[in-house]
């Protein structure tokens, strides 16, 4: 019922060259796939790859969004910007962004909203880190990461998002959650969105795994019940690698 949606989150890599050689590598390699395909480039390539994704199943994410429509915000970017650009999905609230840019749950509220607002579907990422996980934190955090990222947000929007479920012990490091603890952390937000706008809107909304996500380990994470797809980083920089979990 639910489309799942993998996407590349190619974080601080690709010039608007390699850029445009990777989609161009990447479009006959994933034209046959059953779920939704995203790919998120650095800003800069977006207009580069625009026109090679044209007609194709590849849609365009941002990796970030600011809040407000225009102003003095140097080195920030709007979400009319990105819609005018053709962008259609928008990542917000990296756990990467928490740590090192000061991003907070009520920013990742305010970005949420602004790409809604645009049009642009907002990929709201949760996560814990190691310690929280291992002081049995997970699930009080995450149902807080989501209840505040949402707040304001009506229903009709909610069922549109996508909320990435990403543990930040996995990221990068090659550590993937198990199956069943992907599953079941997933199922804590789809309970707390359940919680806050009922059934109907949990059922409806994708919920994702990240965290060193790859061609190994996609097919048993897409088998679980609760996962509707993927934030795949690492994996996500090779054409014939990003396929393989696209094509899972
Ligand atoms: P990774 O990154 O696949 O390299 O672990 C995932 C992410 O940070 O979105």
């Amino acid at each position: 019922m639910r489309k799942p949606v993998i996407a590349g989150n190619w974080k601080m890599n690709m010039s608007p060259n390699e850029a445009k050689i990777l989609v161009t590598e990447l479009i006959p390699l994933v034209k046959d796939a059953k779920c939704e395909v995203v790919v998120c480039p650095p800003y800069i390539d977006l207009a580069a790859v625009k026109p090679i994704l044209e007609g194709t199943n590849i849609k365009l994410g941002a990796q970030n969004v600011h809040w407000a429509e225009k102003g003095a915000f140097t080195g920030e970017v709007s979400a009319a910007m990105l819609k005018e650009l053709g962008v259609s999905y928008a990542i917000v609230g990296h756990s990467e962004r928490r740590q090192y840019f000061g991003e907070t749950d009520e920013t990742v509220n305010k970005r949420a909203r602004a790409a809604l607002a645009a049009g642009i579907i907002p990929i709201v990422c949760v996560g814990e880190s190691l310690s929280q996980r291992e002081n049995g934190e997970t699930d009080a955090l995450v149902t807080a990461q989501v209840t505040l990222a949402l707040d304001s947000i009506p229903a009709s929007d909610v069922e549109r998002l996508v909320i990435a479920y990403e543990p930040i012990w996995a990221i990068g490091t090659g550590k993937t959650a198990t199956k069943e603890q992907a599953n079941e952390t997933i199922a804590v937000i789809r309970a707390a969105v359940r919680s806050l706008y009922g059934e109907a809107t949990a059922s409806a909304v994708r919920i994702q795994y990240g965290g060193s996500m790859n061609a190994a380990n996609a097919t048993e994470l897409m088998s679980m019940g609760e996962i509707d797809g993927g934030l795949i980083g690492g994996a996500s920089l090779k054409a014939a690698d990003f396929s393989k979990v696209v094509n899972y």
